[in-house]
């Protein structure tokens, strides 16, 4: 067996590991380790389970261990499962070092985060991130959160994980609509940091769709370097973490408008980003080439790129005001230098925002 690529997230308090590679929850000598009670709660949801709980449930086989598998979804994603974790935790009667284990998309990875940061006050826990969004994103950098139906994410802690364990196997089952969900954030780090993997990108767009292996584990170890660089140099987004907010802040108005069900979070992530760069296009501090072209390899990878009839511009641009950028009531947005380069902007006015909703509506 090959064996992981690995690579360190170096925070000031303490770093981890982020292994990626094929078969690795079948490697129990890798994250077993990690695990320094006796106890652990493995969350995980109905998708997931079936083809991949067996596996973390044997390299636990010594340790007094539950199990909670939720239904599967970011409408799920609520203080109400939170507070079923909570309640697994209190059932297991779980010490201080006893250890979450999240199995699962970022969905699963984001709500098993939060219930070890609030359990006793922070308890260990470990990423196995199994959908690509997972992998490239969510799972790297100790955001953990729920949703409300005002706004994602907007119950949460910084809490980092012990280790992220990504076996590239587990993709082989992704459904294809999540698959390209996550290429939608692996594209995101192209856009903000890099122009050259924008290019990588285009010239390895079939591989990637097809799931060829070697590309897809290339892709991941690329987008995890991106994410621990700016991890490492901004743990708690006090400013350039935030550009990993491109398109965000318009994907999550457009998540919450539609109830949680309608968009992948990756789907909105895409409409967003061409949003914000048609916006930057527009004030005159983008070209409007880079926005078409990020347009177009966007839905190469089959991602929706406009916001759809029935959603008011001033109803998102409402919505938006709740995000967790906003300072003192002033909303801040990722904007676009050029291909490869974001910026932090505030004060942009609500016209040009609301011009830019609208040219982007079908
Ligand atoms: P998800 O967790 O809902 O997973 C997508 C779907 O795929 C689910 O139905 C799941 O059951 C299924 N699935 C997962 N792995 C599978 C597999 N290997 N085989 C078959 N089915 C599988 O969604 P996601 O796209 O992974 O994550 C989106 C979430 O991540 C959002 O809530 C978003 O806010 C969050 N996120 C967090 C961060 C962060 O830094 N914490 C960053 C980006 C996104
Ligand atoms: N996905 C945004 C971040 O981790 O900061």
């Amino acid at each position: 067996m090959s064996p992981p690529r690995s690579l360190e997230v170096q925070l000031a308090a303490r770093s981890y590991p982020i292994h990626t590679g094929p078969g690795l929850l079948n490697r129990p000598d890798l994250w077993r380790p990690l695990l320094s009670g006796r106890q652990a709660l493995v969350i995980t949801d109905d998708n997931v389970a079936p083809h991949y709980l067996q596996r973390v449930r044997e390299g636990l086989h010594d340790l007094d261990h539950a199990v909670l598998v939720l239904p599967p979804g970011e409408q799920e994603k609520t203080l109400a499962r939170f507070g079923e974790a909570i309640d697994a935790l209190a059932s297991l009667r779980a010490n201080r070092d006893a250890t979450v284990i999240a199995l699962g998309g970022g969905v699963i990875g984001d709500l098993a985060g939060f219930a070890a940061a609030c359990w006793m006050r922070g308890i260990a826990f470990v990423q196995m991130p199994t959908t690509l969004l997972a992998m490239v994103d969510s799972s790297v950098g100790g955001k953990t959160a729920v949703d409300l139906p005002q706004g994602k994410n907007l119950v949460g802690a910084f809490h980092q994980p012990r280790a992220v364990i990504a076996d590239t196997d587990t993709l082989a089952t992704l459904p294809p609509r999540e698959l390209r969900a996550g290429l939608a954030e692996v594209v995101k780090y192209g856009a903000i940091f890099d122009a050259g993997f924008l290019d990588w990108l285009d010239a390895h767009a079939d591989a990637l769709l097809t799931r060829d292996a070697d590309t897809l584990g290339e892709a991941t170890l690329r987008c995890c370097r991106y994410k621990a660089d700016v991890v490492a140099l901004d743990e708690t987004e006090q400013g350039e973490r935030a550009l990993l907010n491109f398109g965000h802040t318009f994907g999550h108005a457009l998540e919450t408008a539609a109830g949680y069900d309608r968009y992948r979070h990756g789907e909105a992530v895409a409409v967003g980003m061409v949003v914000a760069a048609r916006l930057s296009a527009q004030l005159g501090r983008a070209p409007s080439a880079d926005c078409e072209r990020l347009s177009a390899l966007l839905q190469r990878f089959g991602l929706p790129v406009q916001v759809p009839a029935g959603f008011a511009a001033e109803d998102l641009l409402a919505l938006m005001r709740l995000d967790k950028k906003t300072l003192s009531g002033r909303l801040r947005l990722i904007l676009w230098q050029h291909a490869g380069k974001a910026e932090i902007v505030a004060g942009v006015a609500d016209a040009d925002i609301l011009a830019a909703l609208r040219a982007s509506q079908t």
